[in-house]
């Protein structure tokens, strides 16, 4: 899954079909990619006008969605008949079986993706007709309308993130043109010849899959959450490729006696053979001379580019093993086995590898994606409480600057998933979509030039109290709460913000244990700490902040004043 493509010698289908929730940006893309290829472009929307005189809304208020629906599928099959051509489909065509069989006969569908308060920002601003399906509360009906046709969608033939931010519309679009264009160059007759997609296409099963995708258009790898997927290893490592190669584990002190035995079972059952190496617990290890140790032990077995690291671990394990994968060799593969809730929802994805230096954290590193991520979420059940609880921070930040579905989700669980004593499916289903909420971003911008700073929600506060701190007092996940409290309160004072939703965040923080404020902290060591940040920003403090729940902007003009006065209030309480 991770190989680079291979032109094949099937040639590429003449068909793009573009699937995704109303609003999402099929016509605009569709309409690019039709003028590259130098193919009509067509929007079965617009046939439904041409046909019955009227738009698909005007036909749904009058007529009912049953009757709009059955003239769409005689319109699908029309349109499924040409050939070259773009199309672009009402976003409910995909939940029809019949549709989706005939769009596949000759179509590559690639499924335009992007969260429903991205869609509802962009959707006044691009004067759009009204759209019944999609009236009232914007927002809310497309976040029900993504839960009920995301499984429907996940059919699709290729994965499309179309994130970015407000200021990078032209940016978005021509990504997701190339994206397609360069997937539909290599992947796409390899793709669409897959055994019984056609059966599967045709059947009325929502689309089984990992729990997310990361595809940065260069590199495409499953992330699997689920209770037990430890044990499916082997099974994975089949899926993407991997077996057969030799494994290297890297693991540490803590997590090696909680879950070392069940590991080598799992390797011994599955035959892989490897070695292992056990480095202590804690981010002390997380250094070039620690990746020096493993170079030396990884070139004493002998190991080569083909074989593959595996990380078990929390955060420190991640980044350390990810770094020495992405420069041992030049670059080996590496499969994620991420064992705290932080790692699971941050550091296993995106790519992001690091070790520390003396000045800093993450001073000297690289972009490594791995192969695929594996988060067993039975293992959370060993995680210490307080490792526990602080992985959630960004579980939180994930749901209020992208996903209010997920906020709703958080505070109507937030007691048995604080405690551990949640159900292990609610769990898997929680850091799933916070995994695919990474996903989405990372997907979007890999290399962090745009949109990816949001997930810095928190972070610029955050940061500089684990450094002014000596990275003792706070834990990660602890400190971006208290960052996130400080952003709340910038964006409130600075009239973007309602009150409110930092009284939303406060509750749901203090309901999951975790710290609103850092008393006696150091004001002028934080300050000073997010100063040197500013260097780095050339010049600029950059704050991530809200504007709402799933609405985003990054400032660079907050007040000094403003932020020595937020951090006061923060170490005051
Ligand atoms: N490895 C963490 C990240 O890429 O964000």
């Amino acid at each position: 899954m991770t190989a680079t493509p291979q032109p094949t010698s099937q040639p590429a289908p003449q068909q793009i079909v573009l699937v995704g929730l109303s609003g999402v940006g099929k016509t605009t893309i569709g309409k690019a990619l039709a003028e590259r290829l130098g193919w009509p472009f067509i929007d079965t929307d617009e046939m439904v006008l041409a046909r019955e005189g009227r738009t698909a809304a005007a036909l749904i208020i009058e007529r009912g969605e049953a009757a709009f629906r059955r003239v769409e599928e005689v319109i699908v099959v029309e349109a499924a008949r040409r050939a070259p051509v773009v199309i672009a489909t009402g976003g409910g065509v995909i939940l029809s079986a019949g549709n989706r069989r005939a769009l596949g006969e000759r179509g590559f569908i690639c499924y335009l993706d992007a969260t429903p308060s991205e869609i509802a920002r962009r959707l006044p601003s691009e004067g759009q007709p009204v759209r019944p399906l999609v009236d009232g509360d914007l927002e809310r009906r497309l976040r029900e309308l993504d839960g009920e046709r995301r499984a429907y969608y996940n059919h699709a033939d290729l994965w499309v993130p179309v994130m970015g931010g407000p200021d990078e519309a032209i940016e978005t679009r021509d990504r997701a043109v190339a994206r397609i264009l360069g997937a539909w160059a290599t992947d796409a007759a390899d793709l669409v010849s897959r055994p019984r997609r056609l059966e599967r296409l045709g059947s009325d099963e929502p689309a089984r899959g990992p729990a997310a995708v990361v595809d940065t258009g260069v590199q495409r790898y499953p992330i699997w959450v689920a209770p037990g997927e430890l044990r499916r290893l082997p099974d994975r490592l089949q899926q993407i490729g991997l077996a057969g190669r030799r494994v290297f584990l890297i693991s540490d002190t803590n997590v090696m006696e909680a879950h070392g035995r069940t590991v080598a079972d799992v390797l011994d059952t599955g035959r892989i053979a490897g070695a292992s190496y056990v480095i202590p617990a804690g981010e002390a290890s997380k250094t070039q001379r620690m990746a020096g140790e493993l170079y030396r032990w990884l070139a004493g077995e002998r190991a080569e580019r083909r074989d593959v690291i595996l990380a078990l671990g929390g955060g420190v394990v991640c980044d350390l093993a990810g770094y020495v994968a992405a420069t041992y060799l030049r670059g080996m593969a590496i499969v994620q086995l991420p064992t705290s809730v932080l790692a699971m929802n941050d550091a296993a994805i995106g790519g992001k590898v690091a070790v520390d230096l003396p000045e800093g954290k993450n001073l000297v590193g690289a972009f490594h994606q791995p192969a695929a991520v594996l988060s067993d979420v039975s293992v959370l059940k060993t995680l210490p409480r307080r490792m526990h609880i602080e992985g959630f921070a960004e579980v939180i930040k994930h749901a209020f600057i992208l996903d209010p579905g997920l906020l709703d989700t958080l505070e109507a669980n937030a007691r048995s998933l604080a405690a551990g004593t949640a159900d292990p499916e609610l769990l898997a289903q929680v850091i799933g979509r916070s995994s695919h909420l990474k996903a989405l971003i990372v997907s979007s911008d890999p290399q962090e030039r745009g949109i990816r700073a949001i997930l810095n929600y928190g972070h610029t506060i955050g940061h500089a109290i684990e450094q002014a701190t000596g990275y003792t007092e706070y834990m990660h996940g602890e400190a971006v709460a208290i960052g996130m409290m400080g952003a709340g309160r910038i964006a409130v004072e600075l009239g973007i913000l309602d009150a409110t939703v930092v009284d939303r965040q406060s509750d749901l923080l203090r309901s999951f244990g975790l710290p609103l404020i850092a008393p006696g902290i150091n004001v002028r060591a934080v300050i000073e700490a997010m100063q040197r940040d500013k260097k780095v920003e050339q010049g600029r403090m950059r704050f991530v902040l809200l504007e709402g729940v799933g609405r985003t902007v990054v400032r660079g003009d907050v007040p000094e004043d403003l932020v020595s006065r937020t951090v006061q209030s923060l170490a005051r309480g």
